[in-house]
């Protein structure tokens, strides 16, 4: 391996790997190598820009701890997450959008018709819809599990050292025999992803901000379907069209009404909305 130079040196990484011929490890291994080296020598990368981006991942290990994942943001704010959903959304099923780092997954059960607010203040919702297949078949049982921030944009469980509860203002249901779900919460508002480390730095060398709309987080499941994580997105919000981090898709975006005939719905609501939001979430096979 003496005789190697800028542009056979990519081969010759690739084969010190002694991976299984034909594997997807061995692709996508191989496919990274040739790209990082394809953007090297496009670019003429020098000693102090290649240490540059070296110090900024430094950096990203350096503030990431078991709560902020600072490695996700950045492939949040790169749109890298966002194209990973894309690419994985099952024809015919709700479009994917982003997990974010607030996701419990042991968040308590709810009855349908609960009111998720935890006594907190804001514009009352109703958020309602079914759960089916793609051929509207309802999934009756569908799990539909939900998590949002608060009026002022904040999620619970970033203050709880203000005595907040962590699982506040989050949610299991089960869908209805009609596939249907319901329950009530307080409007979220748009709020900032952290931007007081390298990525937040980053944001700012690109003169962009760090807000995203506001949104209720989902992940729904049923037997024998593919489970979807997404986001809802409310009609006529600010950074609809500038998310930070590239989540909102035009079918994510539900229409607000005002709460007028409430009855016609049939639903056992514990708190009275001010406003409905209506959002079908479907789901294709798996496998
Ligand atoms: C969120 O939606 O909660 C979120 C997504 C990406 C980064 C930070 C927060
Ligand atoms: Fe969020």
């Amino acid at each position: 391996m003496r005789d190697i130079n800028e542009f056979t040196i990519t081969d010759a990484v690739k084969k010190t790997f002694k991976t299984e011929e034909g594997s997807r490890f061995e692709q996508l291994l191989h496919s990274f190598i040739e790209h990082v080296h394809d953007y090297t020598r496009e670019n003429q990368v020098t000693h102090e820009e290649w240490m540059e981006v070296l110090m900024f991942l430094y950096d990203c290990g350096q503030i990431s701890t078991p709560e902020r994942h600072e490695f996700i943001l950045l492939s949040d704010v790169i749109g890298w997450s966002a194209l990973v959903d894309m690419i994985n959304t099952r024809g015919g099923a709700t479009e994917g959008s982003n997990l974010g780092p607030f996701y419990l997954d042991n968040a308590p059960r709810k009855t349908l018709g609960a009111d998720l607010s935890d006594g907190r203040e804001g514009v009352c919702v109703l958020v309602h819809g079914t759960v089916t297949d793609s051929l509207h078949n309802p999934l009756p049982g569908a799990i539909v599990d939900t998590w949002q921030a608060d009026a002022a944009g904040t999620y619970p469980i970033q203050e709880q050292d203000q005595g907040q509860d962590k699982m506040d203002l989050r949610g299991v249901f089960e869908a209805d025999e009609n596939g249907r779900y319901y329950y009530t919460t307080v409007l979220p508002k748009p709020y900032t992803v952290p931007y007081d480390g390298p990525v937040g730095r980053l944001l700012r060398a690109g003169n962009r901000h760090a807000w995203r709309p506001a949104h209720l987080h989902y992940i729904v499941r049923s037997p024998g379907m593919s489970s979807i994580t997404t986001e809802i997105f409310f009609e006529n919000m600010e950074y609809l069209d500038n998310d930070a981090v590239f989540g909102v898709r035009k079918s994510l975006i539900a229409k607000m009404k005002p709460a007028k005939d409430l009855d016609a719905l049939g639903y056992e609501l514990s708190k009275k909305p001010d406003a409905i939001c209506e959002f079908n979430f479907v789901l294709a096979p798996e496998g």
